[in-house]
């Protein structure tokens, strides 16, 4: 029995005293939801502030982002070691904004989930296709070729323990659009039967989260599906009673 996790990723929002306040109001809201693993991913900037309000809770911190480099001259990068110290646990790498916006390709989001693992951290490698990729049928070739690099991994077996996947169909984030339940279900389905290929005990226990206008009236059903495990939440993580209803709906 895979345990349900749902983590709110904050993008570039906020401040320190509106991610405190959220942070704490996440960590009351949640206190209940005892079966379900429950994260947030500030802004780099604000993970100290967060992590000083979560402190001693069952509330994870997680970065949005990490360098694929361990250190170095790299100007403008979070270093997955750095996340470790501020007292992260998780680190989102390949976003679907991180692909679009800042030339992430899927070598490189493999190296970021490699240095992310090494320092500690649960990675949550992020997938999905966009909306022409879909209108083509493409959707499971995308995925594909977005897991490729990661599956050739030499040590993907030690990774798929520790690493978490998240399916974020790119017209379905921030769109208010979602994929219906059955069409996650199926890409789901499909992501797990890749990973099976490799490994499938690994394959079994991997958490796959979905991720794309996440609210808390369609949360239950597509948790409900059986490859469906929790989600990533962008807008309604900003609201402490939104992402805390989600969170109850992955907890029943
Ligand atoms: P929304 O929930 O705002 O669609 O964002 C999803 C997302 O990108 C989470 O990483």
């Amino acid at each position: 029995m895979r345990r349900r996790l749902v983590v709110g990723n904050w993008k570039m929002h906020g401040s320190r005293a509106s991610a405190t306040a959220l942070a704490a109001e996440v960590a009351a809201g949640t206190k209940g939801c005892t079966g379900v693993d429950v994260g947030v991913c500030p802004p780099a900037i604000l993970i100290p502030p967060v992590v000083a309000a979560l402190a001693g809770g069952h509330v994870a911190c997680g970065g949005q982002d990490v360098s694929e480099h361990e250190s170095g001259a790299y100007t403008g990068e979070t270093a997955a070691g750095m996340l470790v110290d501020a007292g992260c646990t998780l680190a989102i790498v390949g976003h679907s904004e991180r692909r679009q916006f800042f030339g992430d390709t899927n070598d490189r989001v493999a190296a970021k989930l490699v240095r992310a693992a090494a320092a500690g951290l649960t990675p949550i490698l992020c997938v999905g296709e966009t909306l022409a990729e879909r209108r083509k049928d493409e959707t499971s070739q995308v995925i594909a070729a977005q897991l490729a690099p990661v599956l050739a991994l030499p040590n993907i077996g030690d990774l798929l323990a520790r690493m978490v996947i998240a399916y974020e169909p790119v017209w379905a984030i921030g769109t208010g659009e979602t994929a219906t339940p059955e069409q996650a279900q199926e890409v789901h389905a499909f992501i797990r039967g890749a990973i099976a290929a490799r490994d499938a005990t690994a394959a079994g226990a991997l958490r796959i989260l979905y991720g794309g206008s996440v609210k808390p009236d369609n949360a239950a059903a597509l948790f409900a599906k059986p490859d469906v495990d929790g989600g990533l939440v962008g807008g309604a993580a900003l609201k402490a009673a939104d992402f805390t209803q989600i969170c109850a709906a992955a907890a029943r």
